[in-house]
């Protein structure tokens, strides 16, 4: 059965093998507008709704998810929407790609649940969410490489669960020179099958708020040059 999301407009064709875009996604594709950017590196774009956002106002967007179905997808609603010139989707484990470029944003629903299956023999869908054993290891991935995925200036852009401490992820990349901000988006509900997983933080969380992070690489500092009054420079 074809099932569909409408989004502000944006026609997106779901798929049972490829994570269904929830409130947080479209919160942080509504976020996205607010981010002046040419280009932009979605990590880990499931169904494209984020692609496909950024790819409307004219941004030009490289989509990467390691689900190969996902990839299909986000790139069949880039046709649908008639964007598909600007989003260059492909399949791939960005934890271990190489050469993936500089970006002016870089943005992501990342996974962050506890993981609850083992890594081989499980679908697709079941491991969209597995972000390692506390949650974090995918939000820690995307903090560590933000400087060689941005350009100066450039933003990362991601949700963030409250349970996993957004604050303390901020103060790290503060740490590393990064403007951050962090926003609350809205509060979900657990639900059974993320409360299952949730129970093994210790705490039985029923509910939890989504935060979105914004963190601005800083700029290069401004070369300073002493002139002569020949106009030429003395550095
Ligand atoms: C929480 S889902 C979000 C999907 C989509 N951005 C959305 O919001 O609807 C996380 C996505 O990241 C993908 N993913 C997980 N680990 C990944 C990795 N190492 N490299 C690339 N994509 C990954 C999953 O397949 C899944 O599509």
């Amino acid at each position: 059965m074809l099932k569909l999301a409408i989004h502000d407009d944006l026609l997106v064709i779901l798929s049972d093998s490829v994570a269904t875009p929830g409130a947080d996604t479209t919160y942080l594709a509504t976020y996205s507008d607010r981010i002046a950017c040419r280009d932009a590196l979605v990590v880990g774009c499931g169904a494209g709704l984020l692609a496909l956002r950024l790819a409307r106002r004219g941004v030009r967007v490289r989509a990467l998810d390691v689900n190969p179905e996902a990839v299909r997808l986000c790139q069949r609603n880039a046709v649908v929407n008639d964007v598909s010139d600007g989003v260059v989707a492909t399949a791939t484990d960005a934890t271990t790609a190489t050469n993936l470029g500089t970006f002016d944003l870089v943005i992501s629903n990342p996974p962050q649940l506890p993981a609850a299956y083992p890594a081989s023999g499980a679908s697709w869908v079941q491991l969209a969410n597995d972000g390692g054993a506390g949650g974090k290891d995918f939000i820690g991935w995307l903090c560590e490489n933000a400087a060689r995925l941005l350009r100066p200036a450039g933003v990362l852009l991601f949700t963030h669960f409250g349970f996993l401490e957004p604050e303390a992820t901020a103060e790290l990349l503060r740490r590393d020179g990064f403007e951050v901000r962090v926003e609350y988006a809205l509060t979900k509900s657990a639900g059974i099958l993320s409360g299952e997983r949730l129970a093994r933080l210790g705490t039985p969380i029923t509910e939890y708020g989504v935060y979105i992070v914004e963190a601005r690489r800083p700029a290069l500092p401004q070369e300073t040059k002493e002139w002569t009054t020949t106009g030429a420079s003395t550095k």
